[in-house]
């Protein structure tokens, strides 16, 4: 994959300060009993304390660890009520060999997942990255119908074959630069900017009950890039194309602030729009200091405390379990500890912060989920 460079963002609150206010009243859906043969979560999990507010707290997972390491699998089962495919429903993976289809890894998740009680977030069907070599080197010399139908096949195939499956999918990733223009893609050279409406219009078709989101990074403040995705969902919702919300990768740097979350998730909710935060970490450079894991901490409450004070906030996902996991170090040189359990699968401040912000929530309305 490419490697970006991306200006992240974060608070340097620590936990209680700037506390967002959670209204009160609304009474919250109660959670899906989950299926009686698996491990009740426990009381002060994530998971049991986000299904107070109502909300899906989730993990990115690594399906190879899923099935190898035992204290992987155990957090995974046990403190998440969502999980998203860290790379098994990526097109590379997925169709390997034009033509010949691997669900296999996706399809072990999924059934993890559901013996679990857990939803499933698909992760992701149009993007520019983690493409096959085989379409990467024959997609320039095509026509664009050629394309379409090549994309068009790809979208309403993995749909189907996960139909009734998933809660919500990814429909399209990364479409926008940080400017606030369209990416240059294969998919806006061949089809120009309507593929992102039509690849909602086919997942749409093939699953009429997933939640459609369009999903990025440095959209989580209001800038160039996070007023273009307010612009292309308003059109997209305006002309009734089949788009259900806006997932916020809230990929974070301690040494950014992060200075508007809340109300730009609440902006986007007023369109009558899910929202979700998708892919949360927090990177800083290593070794960490105090005052950096102070800055995680802070990023971490406050992400999720601004998730929980906005009732179309439907999950939060950790991008990741475990720091000697996480995709950051191959990407970031020097940066690293961006997730909320350290190299050996201990829990860190940051996930005890996650935990207090859930259990200080505990009881405000509920989400606003049409799933549910
Ligand atoms: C990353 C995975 O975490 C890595 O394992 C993989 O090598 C590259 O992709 N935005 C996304 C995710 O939408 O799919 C990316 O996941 C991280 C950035």
């Amino acid at each position: 994959m490419s490697i970006r460079l991306r200006a992240g963002l974060i608070t340097s609150a620590v936990i209680g300060a700037g506390a967002v206010i959670l209204s009160q009243g609304a009474a919250f859906a109660a959670p899906p009993t989950p299926p009686s043969h698996h491990t009740p979560a426990p009381a002060d999990s994530l998971r049991a304390l986000a299904s107070q507010s109502g909300l899906r707290i989730g993990a990115a997972v690594n399906t190879d660890l899923l099935a190898t390491n035992s204290e992987y699998r155990a957090i995974a089962a046990s403190q998440f009520s969502s999980v998203t495919p860290e790379n098994v429903m990526k097109w590379e993976v997925v169709e390997p060999t034009q033509g010949t289809y691997d669900w296999s890894a996706a399809d072990d998740l999924v059934s993890f997942a559901q013996q679990n009680g857990q939803l499933v977030r698909g992760h992701t069907l149009v993007w520019h990255s983690q493409l096959p070599a085989w379409l990467n080197a024959a997609a320039p010399s095509m026509s664009s119908d050629q394309v379409r139908a090549l994309l068009k096949k790809h979208v309403v195939d993995e749909v189907t074959h996960f139909k009734g499956k998933i809660w919500q999918w990814d429909v399209v990733n990364e479409a926008f630069n940080d400017d606030g223009t369209l990416r240059d893609t294969i998919w806006l050279q061949k089809l120009g900017p309507g593929y992102i409406a039509d690849a909602f219009r086919w997942a749409h078709e093939a699953d009429p009950r997933a939640l459609l989101f369009y999903n990025d990074y440095n959209i989580e403040f209001t800038g160039p890039k996070s007023n273009a995705v307010y612009q292309l969902v308003k059109d997209l919702t305006a002309q009734g194309v089949p788009i259900d919300g806006v997932g916020f990768q809230t990929h974070l740097d301690s040494q950014y602030p992060l200075p508007d979350l809340q109300n730009n998730l609440q902006r986007f909710a007023a369109l009558g729009l899910k929202v979700a935060e998708t892919e949360v970490d927090v990177r800083t450079t290593l070794p960490v200091t105090p005052v950096e894991q102070n800055a995680q901490i802070g990023g971490f409450t406050s992400t999720l405390q601004a998730c929980l004070a906005v009732r179309a906030c439907l999950s939060y996902t950790v991008w990741g379990i475990g720091d000697a996991y996480s995709w950051v170090p191959d990407v970031f040189p020097g940066e690293g500890a961006a997730t909320i359990y350290d190299e050996n699968l201990q829990p860190k401040p940051e996930y005890t912060a996650l935990q207090q912000t859930l259990a200080l929530a505990a009881g405000t309305p509920g989400r606003n989920d049409p799933r549910r």
